[in-house]
């Protein structure tokens, strides 16, 4: 089976084709981040537009890389995302199935990202914790199967990536801040200042990252303003996440017993939470598994195999086109074969 999968809940387009014989077949990304940058977000309208501009190039380009003939289904993302962007790729892929006369299937966009670790050469088995730390999210969940899914925890404010580029902005950085961010807390002094590690003394595994914002523009208005200012905030800042992380995590490996982690989402390209999370599952005697940096990131492959999982296992989505902008993983129906 030959799965076409399309990415657009957000600011990056994604297409690929995953299949039952060979894997990943081919996958092209396009990044509207230069469009979003001069106004230090993403603007949803222009996201649309650009995603109707993109998409059918893409796809395009994906056929001819793959060298295939036909596909036999469509994934596309139908939420969480930004509802219009999410229309484009839902309303393309689902015409192009029905032209095609092959199923469709909706997909979530954080399922996509828990099972991108599956696209690496040795990827993990069920069942694992994911710790799913992207621009819109922040969870901890319990994965025992594709399907079924339990969270853990989540953030009551901010997301992760979301606080990294908020800190960002307010020194200046430019939209998207969290590489820039990292990039700069390499030259940091970590001794300079000490930062609050957010809801880490009570018991749970939920997240709060707006108070480290606020924390960060108090110390930064109090600073000199200067460039190693600059970088010591970085570095206290990604110091005061990757150790919250890490104190989550860890309860989250002890409380289930399950001694395996995945990290995912776009700040999980992040280096020093890597080498972190990999220090404390080595201490845990446990295992942990990333996908490759530009799969951590929004992209199609992720889509397009998380729909594979589906439309292999008889799932597909109705000829009615719907989005779902606001979606919880713990509503999705479980992949019986998994
Ligand atoms: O998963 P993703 O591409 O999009 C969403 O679904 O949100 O994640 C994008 C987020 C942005 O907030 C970006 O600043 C952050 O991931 N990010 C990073 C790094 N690379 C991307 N944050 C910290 N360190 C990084 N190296
Ligand atoms: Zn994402």
């Amino acid at each position: 089976m030959r799965v076409l999968g399309i990415e657009t809940s957000c600011d990056e387009t994604g297409v690929a084709i995953y299949a039952t014989d060979g894997g990943l077949l081919a996958h092209a990304l396009y990044s509207q981040i230069e469009l979003h940058a001069r106004y230090g977000g993403v603007v949803p309208e222009l996201a649309s537009r650009d995603h109707i501009r993109k998409l059918s190039p893409l796809i395009q380009e994906v056929i001819d890389e793959s060298g295939v003939e036909s596909i036999d289904g469509v994934a596309y993302t139908a939420g969480p995302g930004l509802v219009g962007a999410l229309l484009v790729g839902a309303l393309t892929g689902r015409c192009l199935a029905w032209s095609r006369g092959v199923p469709a299937m909706a997909v979530h966009h954080m399922e996509g990202h828990l099972l991108a670790p599956m696209l690496e050469p040795d990827p993990p088995g069920f069942p694992f914790i994911a710790l799913l730390v992207s621009g819109g999210h922040c969870l901890l969940v319990e994965v025992t199967g594709v399907g079924r899914y339990r969270v853990l925890g989540e953030s009551i404010d901010d997301a992760v990536g979301e606080a990294f580029d908020k800190t960002a902005k307010l020194m200046g950085l430019p939209y998207p801040g969290g590489p820039a961010l990292a990039q700069l807390a390499r030259q940091g002094n970590p001794e300079r200042f000490t930062f609050p590690r957010p809801m880490t003394d009570r018991p749970g595994l939920d997240f709060s990252f707006s108070g480290l914002k606020t924390f960060a523009l108090n110390t930064w208005r109090a600073s000199a303003q200067d460039d190693q200012a600059r970088a010591d905030i970085a570095r206290a800042f990604e110091e005061a996440v990757v150790d919250t992380m890490a104190i989550k995590c860890r309860r989250a490996v002890r409380q289930t017993g399950i001694r395996q982690l995945i990290i995912a989402g776009g700040v999980g390209a992040n280096q020093r939470l890597r080498a972190r999370l990999g220090d404390l599952m080595d201490e845990e005697n446990g295992h942990i598994c990333y996908p490759r940096p530009e799969f951590c990131t929004d992209n199609g492959a992720m889509i397009a195999y998380a729909g594979w999982q589906r439309l292999r296992a008889g799932q597909s989505a109705p000829l009615s086109v719907s989005v779902t902008p606001r979606w919880s993983l713990e509503d999705l129906e479980p992949v019986e074969h998994a």
